[in-house]
């Protein structure tokens, strides 16, 4: 069980091969695709620093460099920008290395969710902590991190994310059976599946990639064995804890989110964020949502 701090560190698994997006992640990784300009990772580290996470741990791979990169400070380009003056860029440029304080950690062989936050243990020690999923795309507007924070300092224990999802889109997420609390918005878990066959899901409740922790999650998992695509899985080992009584770290509870979320894992997911990012922003918003208009006038009709 965790010492009594509110958490300060947030995980970002980022070790993933990113399958579904070759041949673009062939030679770079997923979470740098840009979101109009910016990489999917950089909002997910600015998520996790709004809610007050200003220590960031990556966890990557061999091949991602240059997530490592983009948060770091590139003085050869800010000097070539400020001789030129254009402080605009230099600011830019600036910004993402200003951020928060990222670390990283190697994930050696990439054996599932479950032991790519394993491999944060050191890094954590005994509080409990975040992960933040960079596949979802939490709208800045929506303070789904922060409610999390603070319904775990009220109840304790750990908490996860839900949503409701159409019950065809269950097998591709962990699901929840919960029943309510007292909190309006808040569940408490009883039994997860990760990523369920068609028609056997316990509940409309999927997980989705926010989660707050208690540092027992690490001992569970040391002894979580593979689960489901033969990997050592988060959702497993969170289901160990739901059973486990609040003195050992136990209890799992849910937020259940119903604001806006991006899945920028997805193509048609990751085409919709950028849809609607740039239709809401002030630079390109008013030019990209004219165009929109027009195009989608000439569509066929479905
Ligand atoms: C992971 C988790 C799953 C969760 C999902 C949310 O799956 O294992 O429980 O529902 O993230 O995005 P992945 O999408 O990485 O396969």
């Amino acid at each position: 069980m965790s010492q009594t701090h509110a958490p300060t560190k947030a995980v970002i698994p980022a070790a993933g091969l990113g399958t579904r997006f070759l041949p673009a992640t062939k030679a770079m990784p997923k979470e740098m695709l840009a979101v109009i300009d910016t990489p999917a990772i950089e909002f997910v580290v600015r998520e996790a620093a709004d809610a007050g996470l200003d220590d960031v741990l990556l966890i990557t791979s061999r091949t991602k460099k240059s997530i490592e990169d983009h948060f770091d400070a590139v003085p050869d380009l800010e000097a070539a920008l400020a001789a030129k003056g254009d402080t605009a860029k230099v600011d830019l440029v600036r910004a993402s290395s200003n951020i928060a304080t990222v670390h990283s950690v190697r994930q050696q062989n990439p054996a599932g969710l479950g032991h790519a936050v394993l491999c944060a243990a050191q890094h954590v020690g005994n509080e409990p902590f975040a992960v933040l999923l960079g596949d979802d795309l939490i709208d800045e507007r929506d303070k789904l991190l922060r409610e999390m924070l603070d319904v775990q300092g009220q109840f304790g224990g750990s908490v996860i994310a839900l949503m409701e999802v159409d019950p065809a889109q269950s097998h591709l997420y962990g699901c929840a059976a919960v029943t309510p609390t007292d909190r309006d918005g808040v569940v408490r878990v009883n039994d997860l599946v990760e990523k369920p066959a068609p028609g056997t899901a316990p509940s409309n409740y999927a997980v989705i990639g926010r989660y707050v922790l208690d540092p027992a999650v690490f001992d569970v998992l040391r002894e979580t064995p593979p689960g489901k695509g033969n990997e050592i899985q988060l959702t497993d080992a969170l289901l160990t804890l739901a059973n486990l009584p609040a003195e050992q770290g136990g209890t799992v509870y849910g937020v259940v989110f119903t604001g806006r979320r991006y899945d920028t894992g997805d193509k048609l997911g990751y085409l919709q964020a950028v849809v609607q990012l740039a239709s809401e922003r002030e630079d390109l918003g008013p030019a990209f949502t004219g165009w929109l208009r027009e195009f989608s006038a000439g569509l066929p009709q479905a």
